[in-house]
C-alpha cells in the first residue's frame, strides 16, 4: 500500500510511492537544496525531501494541510519508518514550520486589494521592509508597526487613526508625526513611514530622519 494511505484512514486519490519521489529528488537535487511542491496533496514530496536531507516548501489549499500533511511531517520528524526510511537510514530529526497564508494583498492587476484590512497590509509592509514576519498583530489604531534595527516603521492607512477621509490620518503632517513619536517615546533612530502623501517637505523629512514611502506605489509585491 502507498505510504500516504497507510498513514491515514482517508485514502488519497493519486498518492505517489516515496520510492518514486526519491528517484526524482535524487536526480534533480543535491542535499541541502530547496524542493518546492506547490500542490502538496498527501505530503509525499515533503516527507521524502526531509528524509533525504533537502529543505522544502509545500503549499496546500485543502483542509488536509492541517489534518494530513502536518501530522505526516510530524511523524517523519519523530522518526517514522515507512517508505524510504530504511533505505536512507532515517532516524528522525529535522523539522518544519507551518504557516497560514493571509488575505490577498494585491489583486490580479497588481493593485492593492480594495478594502484590505489594516492588519493584513501592515503585515505585508512590515515583511517587505524588514524581511521578517510581524511577531504580533498590530492593534487597529496603532500605525507604528515596530522597530527593526534602528528604524521604526509606520503605516498611515485608511481608518487606522479612526478617520476614513483621505486627509484624516493618511497624510503625514506635523500632528500625525507627533502622534507617531508619542507612540515610541524612547526611539531616537530613523523612521520609515508609509502614507498617501507627505505634507512635510524633503528638508524636514531629512532633518527628522524620515524615509517617506507613498501608498500604494511604494508598497512592493516582492522585496
Ligand atoms: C494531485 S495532488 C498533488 C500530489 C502531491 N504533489 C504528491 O506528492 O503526491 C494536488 C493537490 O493540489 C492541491 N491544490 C490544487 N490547487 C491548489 C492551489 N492553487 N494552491 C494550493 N494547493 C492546490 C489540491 O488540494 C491537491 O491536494
Amino acid at each position: 500500500m502507498i505510504e500516504a494511505n497507510r498513514l491515514f484512514d482517508v485514502p488519497f486519490g493519486t498518492p505517489k510511492p516515496e520510492r518514486l519521489i526519491e528517484r526524482v529528488v535524487h536526480i534533480a537535487t543535491d542535499p541541502g537544496d530547496l524542493v518546492l511542491d506547490s500542490f502538496l496533496g498527501s505530503g509525499t514530496t515533503a516527507a521524502v525531501a526531509m528524509k533525504m536531507g533537502r529543505r522544502f516548501i509545500g503549499i496546500e489549499m485543502g483542509d488536509h494541510a492541517v489534518t494530513h500533511c502536518a501530522p505526516r511531517l510530524r511523524k517523519v520528524v519523530d522518526g517514522e519508518q515507512g517508505g524510504i526510511s530504511e533505505t536512507v537510514g532515517w532516524q528522525g530529526g529535522s523539522g518544519f514550520r507551518f504557516y497560514r497564508l493571509g488575505a490577498d494583498v494585491f489583486d490580479a492587476e497588481g493593485r492593492i486589494t480594495q478594502g484590505i484590512p489594516f492588519e493584513h497590509l501592515a503585515a505585508h509592509v512590515w515583511f517587505s521592509e524588514t524581511g521578517v514576519a510581524l511577531s504580533s498583530r498590530p492593534a487597529r489604531r496603532a500605525p507604528v508597526l515596530g522597530v527593526h534595527g534602528e528604524t521604526a516603521v509606520a503605516l498611515l492607512y485608511n481608518g487606522v487613526l479612526g478617520d476614513k477621509r483621505p486627509e484624516g490620518g493618511n497624510v503625514l503632517t506635523r500632528p500625525i508625526l507627533n502622534l507617531l513619536r508619542e507612540a515610541l517615546p524612547g526611539h531616537e533612530g530613523d523612521w520609515t513611514i508609509y502614507g498617501e502623501r507627505s505634507a512635510l517637505g524633503p528638508a524636514t523629512l531629512t532633518r527628522e530622519r524620515i524615509t517617506f514611502r507613498q501608498t500604494p506605489y511604494d508598497v512592493k509585491a516582492r522585496r
